[in-house]
């Protein structure tokens, strides 16, 4: 053994390397339906996520398999809308509707959501990209877990990246939450101006609870006129920076 030691060290190849109990640092992922299971490391599948161009990222969400969404959803939603736009809406997770379009907020909630685009003089895919915290759809619309929002953030975090919106709304506790990083009401979220990674950021109240609390549509609105007087500021800053027209 000695000998053999000696020669692995004289041929360059020491010191010896043993392969040790699989490392915390890997990720198994549940196999999706006709698919062996897989193992990715986080830091790997973050990476390339993070690398990820608009021209793959739909194809990327579809074939994810990081948490057991995958095995019920019928289409993953990737997200919709000008992919250089200065909105971006974000909502919670696909439901139903969504989950057989492939398109997010396509229901009675979205509709709601197209008028108050209406409301701000904006329209769906124009200048606004609408994307939703999970890419597919929880069963029975129930709220995200902590550990699927984790496995899905990447692809949220990619999108903005992509995007770089002028100001994000958050629509909805799970949305502000989770951009925010911090655990607290929508009341107590409202009515001032957040920051992602120095993107101004808006909370307010989903859609869905709008429709079945109508009292709180005035503060929606309330909301939308925040949103609309910081975009306006943070586009007059834009333009601040921008450098001087030649004479
Ligand atoms: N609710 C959401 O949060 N997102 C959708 O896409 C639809 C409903």
């Amino acid at each position: 053994m000695a000998d053999h030691y000696a020669v692995l060290q004289e041929l360059g190849l020491t010191p010896l390397w043993r392969l040790r109990a699989r490392s915390p640092d890997v990720l198994t992922v549940p196999a999706a339906r006709g698919q062996p299971a897989g193992e990715v490391a986080p830091a790997e599948r973050m990476a390339r996520i993070a690398a990820l161009s608009w021209a793959d990222f739909a194809t990327d969400v579809s074939a994810c398999t990081a948490c057991a969404l995958c095995k019920t959803r019928q289409r993953a939603v990737p997200g919709v809308g000008d992919p250089r736009a200065q909105w971006l809406f974000v909502g919670e997770a696909p439901g139903a509707e969504e989950d057989a379009k492939g398109e997010p907020f396509v229901g009675q909630a979205g509709r709601l959501l197209d008028n108050m685009l209406t409301s701000l003089g904006m329209k769906r895919g124009e200048n606004v990209y609408i994307a939703n915290v999970l890419k597919c759809r929880p069963p029975g619309n129930r709220a995200p877990t902590p550990p699927e929002s984790e496995a899905c953030r990447p692809y949220l975090d990619r999108q903005i990246a992509l995007i770089e919106p002028t100001l994000i709304v958050a629509l909805g506790k799970s949305a502000a939450t989770t951009l925010l990083n911090v655990e607290a009401s929508i009341a107590s979220l409202r009515g001032r101006v957040h920051r992602y990674r120095g993107v101004p950021l808006i909370v307010t109240y989903h859609p869905a609870y709008l429709l079945r609390s109508l009292p709180d549509k005035a503060k929606a609105w309330e909301d939308l006129c925040l949103a609309r007087a910081t975009m306006r500021t943070a586009q007059v800053a834009d333009l601040q920076r921008l450098p001087a027209a030649p004479k």
